[in-house]
């Protein structure tokens, strides 16, 4: 991500500096990758490090089941239970080894947060908030996609205006960014990269809570903890680097179409270990004469595909029951294609409305319980439908 500062910061690093009352802050540098990644500095009223106790928190972690016998998958999140919060309230759906893929609708704000395992990516489905940071707050709309990176102090607030928070929250097991295929050597995202750096928002003023003896919950690969902070960790009066959390609109994303089919790298969004995020958004589908305008038949043969249908007409779907709210997984190891009727439908019309989210893992992912409670027992058959059915 670009430079950003917000706030007050001294005019040389790891120097003495004051508030204008006289108290001395405290720096503190927060970096990926041994300091050798991005990093960011942070300047604190009281001492990061303040904690009067320190508690193991139960937490069971949603048994995950590998998807065998192979089948494709099509779960219907509209039936899981909703309510909670965003982060203890969320519903684990499918697990690689290097990321879970989560689903929440929060109608309470969450407690404290802090991710030690990896960067966490929402995307918002409906209903808007406000993500609030050691770095400042971001708005949440719909269409975002919020990266949280691994260790940052936050909590998620729904405001509750229109339904319950909704969507997508994944769980990595290390680092998020941008593919580095859209930067240039020195950084900056690339002439026809889908997005700009005008496309991200980064918090703008700093969040101060002067609050003593709050509470932190913990997420580490051994379990839940709960930090007591001697003062509230919102306590950042500045800070400038590289890394920080930011929103970007998935309406910001500028699709890519060819006269004829583009593959799925041309929507790619984001990057992370073992797996890719891509944004289908409306656009108009392939111009050229005979092109077919939908997927062909795919097998790909390293990767299972995971895909949220957000809103609109899923033309490559037709007759199989996908509506928005729906969540399919196409495994490795499975061929998929249009299911019957829907290349027909699709040379009727010249552009698509669907707007989906995609998460291609180069590991198999498991289900949990859940996802296999909410999922239609029939859609492994839906492309054996006879068209005359
Ligand atoms: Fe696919």
């Amino acid at each position: 991500m670009r430079y950003v500062s917000v706030g007050e910061v001294p005019r040389k690093r790891h120097t003495l500096f004051y508030e204008p009352g006289g108290a001395r802050l405290a720096e503190e540098l927060m970096g990926e990758q041994g300091f050798h990644g991005a990093s960011s500095l942070l300047y604190h009223r009281h001492s990061p490090s303040a904690l009067s106790s320190v508690k193991a928190v139960e937490h069971q972690p949603a048994q995950m089941q590998a998807n065998y016998p192979l089948a494709p998958w099509h779960l219907r999140l509209t039936k899981l239970s909703a309510g909670g919060d965003a982060v203890t309230g969320r519903v684990a759906l499918l697990a690689s080894e290097t990321v879970t893929v989560n689903y929440f609708s929060a109608d309470a704000e969450s407690t404290l947060f802090r991710d030690s395992r990896g960067d966490e990516l929402y995307f918002v489905q409906s209903g808007g908030g406000v993500l609030e940071t050691v770095f400042g707050a971001l708005d949440l709309r719909p269409g975002d996609y919020v990266l949280v990176p691994a260790s940052t102090v936050h909590r998620v607030v729904p405001d509750g205006n229109s339904g319950p928070l909704q969507g997508l929250v994944l769980e990595a097991n290390g680092h998020i960014d941008v593919p580095a295929k859209y930067l240039t050597p020195r950084g900056q995202l690339r002439e026809g990269a889908p997005y700009s750096e005008r496309d991200f928002r980064a918090p703008q003023v700093p969040l101060l809570v002067d609050e003593p003896d709050v509470d932190v919950l913990v997420a580490t690969r051994a379990g839940f903890s709960r930090h007591r902070h001697v003062s509230h960790p919102f306590d950042v009066v500045g800070w400038d680097g590289c890394l920080y959390p930011f929103a970007f609109s998935v309406h910001d994303f500028e699709p890519i179409v060819g006269r004829v089919h583009q593959p799925p790298p041309v929507h790619q969004t984001f990057e992370g270990p073992g797996f890719v995020v891509c944004s289908f958004v409306p656009r108009p589908y392939d111009f050229g004469e005979g092109a077919v305008k939908i997927p062909y038949h795919h097998a790909n043969v390293d990767s299972d595909e995971v895909i949220f249908y957000v809103s609109g007409d899923f033309m490559s779907r037709a007759g199989s029951g996908i509506e928005a709210g729906s969540l399919t997984l196409h495994p490795a190891g499975f061929v998929h294609g249009p299911q019957p009727g829907s290349v027909e439908a699709s040379l009727l019309v010249d552009r698509t409305d669907e707007l989906a989210v995609m998460v291609d893992t180069f590991a198999p992912l498991a289900l949990s319980e859940e996802a296999r409670r909410v999922s239609d027992p029939t859609y492994v058959l839906s492309w054996a439908r006879r068209d005359d059915d």
